[in-house]
């Protein structure tokens, strides 16, 4: 076991958050691909600790089923009331069974921008220092609303935290704060937190008061000063997650360049957390890559598309296209103004062209649906060429039906493939044709109505007519001509 393993990261996730103005509870909001909660569970969970427990309170069903199916890894302690910071972690050491020996990291479930990196540094620095509480703790341009760190005049060493709301004019002057992020020996703060006392301008009890209680009785403290005071962002409102949620992208966007990926335009360019990308991939503006994506080496994506859950292979070619759950192959190119809905399989240098969409559709190797189709519920062979315009018919009305084509077939424009239907290796279709039918093999398919043409009919019928003019000075023409 590495020395700086906690014994337990404990997470605040009690409050409801009512400047956020929503019936979501503040900390299932999201920013790029996971909730508020869900960041700084996973920055907690690269400290690898024995336990990790999310202190839940309001609209806690919600907040517990999600942390049931995202992050299994949590437990939960049920705070009733929201009486404090401090009674929030009693309840979670309660929850552990009244007390933890070894370090305890308490963080606020509303910072999701805190690095895994930022807190072992801080695990790092307590344990170093051997202090009884280690504060993470920052210089901010506006340090309205925080708790401000106190230290002696003379010996600059750190002695109490005071809420803005009981701060003095001079104290509300100091521009270090608390971040809300503490490294604890587990032992002490049981013992303090029992001395925490509710005598403040919010009748509370404050997990701040603790540093005062182990200051008071002997104890060493300190305060580790965070590098980036962006990292410790709490949100409180909308505007506040708008502002999250640029730096994490912007974060996001950096790493990915830094790797290797050009992106012409970060600004707008969004990726969630999970996204991942090949070597020498290229990103056009105005493009978001969401859930599990993953755009592989050389592949290029942009301008203006949005994939969720979208492998795309090696060298592909996606542009202006929305795919969700669909797998483009290597080499494969899709759009511009392509939909490839769930289940969309496009093989090696396979082609969903200009207005095509696609569901549920394996596409073989270098065939090519260029224009203006829906594919939908169907599996076509390789290097086999779909007509413009062709429609896979796959709805009855009750139930979908599937559509099979062979390989190296030419399907004529404007076809529409009856499901269930099957057209064998090598055939052809005829132009405009309603295939209901199952074609062999090799064979030429036609369905559609015998064209008839009734001479002379707009003389007839539209005398006077600029077509009648225009066909009567086309058969004198041509009579002139013989
Ligand atoms: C807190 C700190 C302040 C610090 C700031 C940093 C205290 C008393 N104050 O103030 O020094 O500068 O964070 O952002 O600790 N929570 C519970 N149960 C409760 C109360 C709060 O779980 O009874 C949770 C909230 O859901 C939230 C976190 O604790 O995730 C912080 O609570 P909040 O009310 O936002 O504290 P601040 O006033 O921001
Ligand atoms: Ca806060």
């Amino acid at each position: 076991m590495s020395a700086n393993r906690p014994a337990a990261v404990v997470v605040l996730a009690a409050g409801e958050g009512t400047r956020m103005r929503s019936t979501t509870p503040k900390v299932l909001h999201e920013i790029c691909g996971r909730t508020l909660v869900g960041h700084v569970v996973c920055a907690a969970q690269e400290l690898d600790p024995e336990h990790l427990v999310v202190v839940v309170g309001h609209a806690r069903e919600k907040v517990q089923g999600h942390l049931q199916s995202q992050h299994p890894g949590t437990r939960t302690a049920v705070q009733e009331e929201q009486n404090g910071t401090g009674h929030a972690v009693r309840m979670a050491l309660e929850e552990l069974g009244g007390t933890v020996e070894g370090t305890v990291i308490v963080v606020c479930g509303d910072t999701p921008l805190l690095t895994g990196a930022t807190l072992s540094t801080l695990t790092a620095t307590h344990t170093a220092d051997a202090n009884a509480v280690t504060v993470l703790s920052a210089e901010v341009p506006d340090s309205t609303g925080y708790g401000r760190i106190v230290r002696d005049g003379l010996s600059g060493a750190v002695t109490e935290i005071v809420e803005h709301k009981d701060a003095t004019d001079a104290q509300r002057a100091i521009r270090e704060i608390n971040s809300g992020v503490f490294a604890f020996d587990g032992k002490l703060l049981t013992e303090a937190l029992g001395q925490v006392r509710t005598d403040n301008s919010q009748g509370e009890e404050y997990l701040t008061d603790v540093l005062g209680i182990l200051r008071t009785a002997g104890h060493r403290v300190g305060a580790c000063l965070a590098g980036d005071h962006r990292e410790i962002l709490g949100i409180n409102n909308r505007v506040q997650l708008a502002q999250a949620r640029g730096l994490l992208n912007a974060r996001l966007l950096e790493r990915a360049m830094l790797a290797g990926v050009t992106v012409v335009d970060p600004a707008s360019t969004m990726i969630d957390v999970t996204v991942t990308f090949g070597q020498d991939s290229l990103i056009h503006p105005g493009t978001q890559l969401l859930g599990a994506t993953h755009v592989a080496e050389g592949a290029e994506v942009g301008p203006n598309s949005r994939l969720t859950d979208t492998r795309v292979g090696v060298n592909a070619r996606v542009d202006n296209t929305v795919a969700n759950d669909a797998e483009i192959g290597e080499s494969a190119s899709v759009g511009p103004y392509a939909y490839l809905r769930p289940g969309t399989r496009l093989g090696v240098k396979a082609k969903a062209g200009t207005y095509v969409e696609m569901k549920n559709a394996t596409i073989g190797e270098g065939t090519k649906v260029p224009h203006l189709s829906y594919v939908g519920d169907a599996t076509i062979g390789d290097h086999t060429n779909i007509g413009a315009a062709s429609v896979f018919v796959n709805y009855d009305g009750e139930h979908k039906h599937h559509t099979t084509i062979g390989s190296h077939c030419k399907t004529g424009s404007d076809n529409m493939f009856v499901a269930p239907v099957t057209v064998g290796d090598g055939a052809y279709t005829a132009a405009g044709s309603v295939i209901t039918k199952d074609v062999p093999p090799g064979a030429l398919a036609v369905a559609r109505g015998q064209q008839r043409n009734i001479e002379g009919w707009v003389a007839r019928k539209r005398p006077g007519s600029a077509a009648a003019q225009a066909a009567l000075s086309t058969a004198e023409g041509s009579a002139a001509e013989v």
